[in-house]
């Protein structure tokens, strides 16, 4: 088990550059929409065991990819803790918003029977899935499960959440210690269930102010893979610290991961001289750059991507989630390059 080229990468540099997409299961396909529409409701979607391990597969069918990442939603577990989560149509999640300083800090929920069908589908992906597939399950980090649970609904600056963050400290460090144990809870459980990789979408973790990055992004991750390890699961874990610039370099040393997924602001010379050398590199192609028909300069750039990864361990991915907008045509091309580019090691 876990010899497929993702795990063999996780661990040393390899010949070949394995390639997947954050994203990959979504909008971009046409054919997703027929299986969505079995399913009006989109959490009631993600419970769907049938539906979710179809939409799991469906990149699959259409591209040559090294892993499949388990269809589902960072906002499961604000679902599990009762925070009434809704996809509404033009408008993305709502949720209820948490006040601060909120008597109930949600502890002690059991969240792990309600995420019984995500385990379910990774126990039946890692049995339908060939070996060499890596099937990876993610969960979202402390701290941008933090902002939609307290903004309860996506924002541009996520004012609220800064704002609860200085005006209320404690009370927020231990939504943070919350939220770290459900989040290792669900990892946790996908790693059990066949999940050979795990990842950490911090999709906002650009709005933390500076002072506070360590304790709101690097401490939770780093708790979190604490706490699996000593469990006895080594599943490898991937972070994505979004957009949070010069950040990274400490998130890379100090947070634990195996892995770090880097965004499309990313400057690749300045990422390979100054971050952790011992951890894994993912990235970080524009997603943007696969919606135009005749994209400029597609085929360089994803050369260029892989010219400055030749000395690291590298997993060939997007900077952020492929759009809807995405064209099928251009992923193909993407992974063509990195399938015909050879490595010396
Ligand atoms: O293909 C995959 O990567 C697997 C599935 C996946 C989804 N969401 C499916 C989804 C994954 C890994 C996520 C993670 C996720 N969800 C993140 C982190 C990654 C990132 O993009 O930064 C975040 C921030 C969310 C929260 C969320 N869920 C948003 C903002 C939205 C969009 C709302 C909208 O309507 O535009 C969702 C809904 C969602 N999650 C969709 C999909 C395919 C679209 C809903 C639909 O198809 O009806």
């Amino acid at each position: 088990m876990n010899n497929n080229l993702i795990n063999q990468t996780l661990k040393n540099k390899m010949s070949k550059v394995p390639i997947w997409f954050l994203r990959q299961s979504g909008r971009h396909i046409p054919e997703y929409y027929d299986i969505r529409a079995k399913e009006k409701n989109f959490i009631e979607f993600c419970l769907n065991e049938d539906l979710v391990v179809k939409s799991t597969k469906l990149p699959l069918k259409y591209y040559d990819l090294d892993a499949a990442i388990i269809f589902s939603d960072i906002l499961m577990i604000p679902w599990a803790m009762k925070r009434n989560v809704k996809f509404c149509k033009n408008y993305g999640p709502s949720l209820d918003p948490m006040i601060p300083e909120e008597t109930k800090i949600l502890k002690n929920i059991s969240i792990t029977n309600k995420l019984v069908p995500i385990k379910n589908s990774i126990t039946r992906l890692r049995r339908e899935l060939p070996s060499s597939t890596c099937l990876i399950g993610f969960a979202g980090a402390p701290w941008t499960l933090a902002c939609y649970m307290i903004e309860g609904k996506g924002s541009k600056d996520f004012i609220n959440t800064r704002k609860a963050l200085w005006s209320s400290q404690k009370w927020f460090m231990e939504l943070i210690e919350t939220l770290v144990d459900y989040i290792s809870q669900k990892l946790e459980i996908q790693a059990n269930a066949g999940a050979d990789a795990l990842m950490l979408f911090d999709s906002w973790s650009h709005m933390i102010p500076n002072n506070f990055f360590n304790e709101c992004a690097i401490k939770p991750v780093a708790k979190i893979i604490k706490i699996l390890r000593s469990k006895r699961i080594y599943t490898p874990v991937i972070g994505l610290p979004f957009k949070a610039g010069p950040s990274i370099v400490d998130y890379s040393y100090e947070s634990l991961v195996d892995c770090i997924s880097l965004d499309w602001s990313i400057e690749l010379n300045w990422a390979t001289k100054n971050i952790n050398k011992e951890i894994a590199i993912q990235g970080n192609l524009d997603p943007a750059s696969l919606i135009p028909n005749n994209s400029c300069k597609l085929e360089e750039n994803v050369t260029n991507i892989l010219d400055s990864m030749k000395d690291r361990k590298f997993i060939f991915n997007v900077g952020h989630g492929l759009t809807p907008e995405c064209k099928i045509e251009n992923v193909r091309k993407v992974i063509n390059i990195v399938r015909n580019y050879e490595r010396l090691i």
